[in-house]
């Protein structure tokens, strides 16, 4: 080699080399492994599925006497899929459709179950043929807790406090009796409640104040028996138009102050989905005119949905702040049991079955939200994806006989190691990515350590246009023995699984990161996230 030659390629190592330092320096990440003292809790990783489109029908429940290989009229295929992801709890049966339910029509033989119309959800018959037996048979095959919604929309206490009983008691009951006559002899344990959906809203549109009273109501008839416990969750606020006052802080503040009520919850629900619409209507919250579609967007979309998306911890910082004036104890569970995307419904398919598909971006979403909860998890007890199959940001999507496992489904699975792992503290310094008008952090990151002592580090770079790197310092950790490391990635910011294709949007192991003593040098693909097991 020549010395010109040589001197050529001097420059350029010492110039990538002082690029790379450079770009670490403002891309900074510190891991207090030594300090972590909240747990995360599992039930952050919840989800929620409603009789809404096909996500119960179609998607869980094709009934014992379909083609499709089910176990006692439960998709087979799905819930192999499903138990990948440890899905610690499943909220059910809305949504709005909670507060229309009357549950003793989904009980009994089901050639006998008397039919209803789904008002909110495109007014088609439902059967009643998946009912209590079949959702509890569900989460038993799915290994999760279920997490039962009450109808006070237009049930009565009456309804509520016999569900229950019908449900868990032990006792020598009518309510009993008729749990043994329909097959079932021993209760079920379900700790899980809500009382009441989006009681400002679908749910009867109640003030708070009235809201708070029908609350104590029916939370006094809630009763334990035997040794189940109830864990009660009042319907809370929406954080999704934050002008409409009485649904959103105002909401939060009125079921907190008083301890008569905070004697009988225990927890409080949020709701907030992502997404961007032209406007919507105060008398009805459901006809919001979405602007966006899943699938077909350009980067101005990409940006607009991921700084929606990142309100999350701006959200969860004040009602926890309303929180945390009422009850320093932090006794009350934060339970965001409806989030995730909401876009416009795939063509051709019915407007109030909510189907829609599921990018790289959607995995960009559950990435950064799974962040911030897990950020907030010392008041957060409980988080629910809107929906597990077929609507908004679903897991999975089916048709007919086959099955798509979305980006979202393969960000569910990476993440599943921060279940229960106690937080680690974060600082990060990191760049924007910025794009038009907005600009937002370009780095998302989580830590945790589970009870074998491994670290799980994962990071999301939400820049599509480049790479990121990092420098790691995982500060208290002597060594790093071993890491694996597994990023999720695809070529376009719009790629996503169909039916029939290959999948465009997988998993795949991760190894552009080099190890200095207790600092990680990470090379962060554009539009990615990473997750690292760290011994
Ligand atoms: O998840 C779809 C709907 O969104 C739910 O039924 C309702 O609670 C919310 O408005």
């Amino acid at each position: 080699m020549t010395y010109a030659k040589s001197a050529l390629l001097f420059t350029l190592i010492f110039s990538c080399t002082a690029a790379q330092l450079l770009a670490e320096k403002t891309n900074r990440i510190v891991v207090n492994v030594d300090q972590g003292k909240e747990k995360i809790s599992r039930h952050i990783y919840g989800h929620f599925s409603e009789h809404l489109g096909k996500c119960i029908y179609g998607g869980f429940w094709v009934g014992e006497d379909s083609p499709i290989p089910n176990t006692r009229g439960i998709r087979n295929d799905v819930m192999a899929a499903l138990i990948e992801l440890h899905i610690p709890n499943l909220r059910w049966p809305g949504g709005c459709f909670a507060d229309e339910y009357h549950w003793m029509d989904g009980i009994g033989p089901r050639s006998e179950r008397p039919s209803m119309v789904n008002t909110h959800w495109g007014g088609v018959t439902e059967d009643n043929s998946f009912g209590t037996h079949e959702f509890l048979d569900l989460c038993e095959q799915l290994g999760c807790e279920p997490y039962i919604c009450g109808n006070i929309g237009s049930g009565t206490v009456k309804e509520l406090s016999q569900w229950i009983e019908y449900v868990t008691s032990d006792a020598e009951s009518p309510m009993t009796d008729l749990r043994k006559k329909n097959g079932r002899e021993k209760p079920w344990k379900v700790k899980f409640w809500a009382i009441g959906n989006e009681s400002w809203g679908c749910g009867g549109r109640m003030s708070p104040e009235y809201y708070r009273d029908v609350y104590r109501r029916y939370a006094t008839y809630s009763r334990n028996y035997g040794d189940n416990r109830l864990y009660k969750v009042a319907g809370g606020p929406t954080a999704n138009f934050p002008d409409v006052f009485f649904a959103n802080y105002h909401w939060t503040e009125v079921m907190m102050r008083d301890e008569t009520t905070r004697d009988c919850m225990n927890g409080l629900s949020l709701h907030f989905y992502t997404h961007t619409f032209h406007n919507y209507s105060i008398t009805n919250l459901l006809e919001k005119d979405i602007s966006q579609s899943a699938t077909e967007f350009n980067e101005k979309d990409w940006i607009a949905i991921l700084s929606e998306s990142l309100k999350m911890d701006d959200i969860l910082t004040r009602h926890s702040a309303i929180m945390d004036y009422h009850d320093p104890d932090k006794k009350i569970g934060l339970i965001v049991d409806e989030w995730g995307t909401w876009y416009q419904v795939e063509p051709g398919t019915n407007p109030r079955f909510l189907y829609q598909q599921n990018s790289l971006r959607d995995a960009l979403v559950a990435s950064t939200t799974l962040d911030i909860f897990n950020k907030h998890c010392e008041r957060v007890k409980m988080a629910n994806i809107a929906q597990t199959i077929n609507v908004l940001q679903a897991m999975i999507l089916t048709r007919d006989e086959q099955m798509v496992l979305t980006p979202s489904y393969y960000v569910f699975k990476m993440y599943k190691a921060h279940q229960d792992a106690a937080l680690l503290p974060v600082d990060i310094e990191c760049e924007n990515y910025s794009h038009g008008d907005d600009s937002i952090p370009a780095v998302s990151v989580s830590a945790s350590k589970d009870e074998e002592g491994k670290i799980h580090l994962s990071m999301s770079n939400l820049n599509p246009g480049r790479s990121i790197e990092l420098a790691c310092e995982l500060r208290g950790l002597n060594a790093i023995i071993n890491i694996n490391g597994e990023v999720l990635t695809a070529d376009k910011i719009n790629s996503y699984n169909d039916f029939g294709k290959t999948e465009e949007v997988s998993p795949a192991p991760f190894g552009d990161f080099k190890v200095n003593r207790n600092t990680i040098h990470i090379k962060l693909p554009s539009k990615s996230v990473v997750m690292l097991e760290i011994r």
